[in-house]
């Protein structure tokens, strides 16, 4: 048999996912091999999986300061993000228009593309070039018809912060539904529902090291709520389907952890990232941060490197065992510069010269200066060869290099 040799890892693309931690990894296996009655089931096997599922759903209501009940699991962020629409579109048929962003994840933007296909109108925020938001305008696009608005809490892409609390209270003064989608920010940020004064809010428990395919939606209490997903009675007749039990096991064991932990790990995480992020733009010419410095999560930054594609650096630092992303993780394969870059009004060049790094609790100093010491001959490199470059064109038409922003 061929061997397998096994390279370091250096992964530095928290946002994408984030490694089951391996006391989450314990905490699900005897769910897997011994616990795996169906907890719908009458008899003592199956009502003890109930209980389980029931005490994964206080872990994770603790987390965000929820009341289990109110707390309904799904198969992913995705899935909460649909739903929470869903529901507000189902519950109030007679209003059809909702409010979010430009910048939100494809989970929200592809969602409302195709209710926007079915009759219902979109307004898409703008945002400003630090990827803020104006909430005057948003303000302004709520109308008598307005379903739901949809605000993400952070950006995956470059980690900008919404200002949900004023957000939540501006749909509030008006009577309509407001959903945000947290995925991105367990672990690394404080969240209590009831201070953010949100109706929906959606996580999902791979950004939090645990697995895949499970995920939550926070409803308030008293929010008429319509089912996206209907078969079985599970979930108090929320959401059908027979309950992914490890998996739910798995992300109450990781709240527990993120409670426990996830300020002193904020703190030497940002302190490592803003290391980082300073490094490679005093290191690398032309290279520009994208965002709001201050208002970002502390793990994530994204930079632009003028004068060559993401895809080209992206390969390179894949040989060299580093794991980076350019846009989300989602829209990996397409040609097209991030639709969170372009809102912000980047140049179509500048955003497909972007990166994300994202870090995460397992990150550790000795990482972040194998980067620095790969990074900068990589984009030299790309830049000696890139048709992009001034120093290519003037070697090529023996002008004499000029520093120019891309087109
Ligand atoms: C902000 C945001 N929303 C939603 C999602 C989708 O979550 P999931 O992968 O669990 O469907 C992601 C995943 O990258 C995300 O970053």
């Amino acid at each position: 048999m061929k061997m397998m040799t096994q390279r370091r890892l250096y992964y530095l693309d928290n946002n994408a996912t984030t490694r089951v931690a391996p006391e989450v990894v314990e905490a699900m296996i005897p769910f897997l091999r011994d616990h795996w009655g169906n907890p719908s089931s009458v008899y003592a096997f199956g009502r003890q999986a109930a209980r389980d599922v029931e005490s994964a759903r206080e872990r994770v209501g603790a987390l965000i300061n929820a009341e289990p009940r109110d707390i309904l699991f799904t198969s992913c962020g995705t899935e909460s993000n649909n739903a929470a629409l869903h529901s507000a579109l189902v519950a109030h048929p007679e209003k059809r228009h909702v409010v979010t962003t430009a910048v939100e994840h494809s989970a929200n933007i592809k969602f409302c593309a195709s209710l926007e296909k079915q009759g219902f109108e979109i307004t898409l925020l703008p945002v400003e070039p630090d990827g803020g938001l104006d909430l005057h305008l948003l303000e302004k696009s709520i109308r008598p018809d307005t379903a739901i608005v949809s605000v993400m809490w952070a950006n995956n892409e470059t980690g900008v912060l919404f200002p949900i609390e004023e957000i939540a209270a501006i749909c509030r003064s008006k009577a309509v539904a407001f959903h945000t989608d947290a995925v991105q920010t367990p672990g690394k940020l404080k969240i209590d529902v009831k201070d953010l004064g949100v109706d929906f809010l959606s996580l999902s428990a791979h950004k939090l090291h645990a697995p895949k395919g499970i995920g939550l939606l926070y409803v308030k209490r008293r929010t008429k709520y319509q089912p996206y997903v209907m078969g079985g009675g599970q979930e108090q007749g929320r959401r059908g389907g027979t309950e992914n039990v490890a998996s739910m096991v798995g992300f109450g064991r990781a709240a527990e952890m993120a409670m426990a932990g996830w300020s002193d790990e904020n703190t030497r995480v940002r302190a490592l990232r803003d290391r980082m992020e300073k490094a490679i733009l005093a290191k690398i010419p032309d290279s520009v941060r994208n965002g709001d410095p201050t208002s970002r999560l502390p793990n994530t930054s994204n930079i632009a490197f003028d004068f060559v594609e993401a895809e080209s650096i992206l390969l390179l630092l894949d040989q060299a065992g580093i794991c980076a992303s350019s846009g989300s993780a989602c829209t990996t394969g397409s040609l097209d510069p991030s639709h969170v870059l372009v809102a912000m009004g980047l140049t179509p060049a500048r955003a497909r010269g972007s990166i994300r790094f994202s870090l995460g609790i397992y990150n550790t100093d000795a990482e972040v200066d194998y980067l620095l010491e790969q990074l900068p001959p990589i984009i030299a490199k790309l830049r000696a060869v890139s048709p992009l470059s001034p120093q290519h064109a003037a070697a090529h038409h023996g002008k004499a290099a000029q520093h120019t922003q891309p087109a």
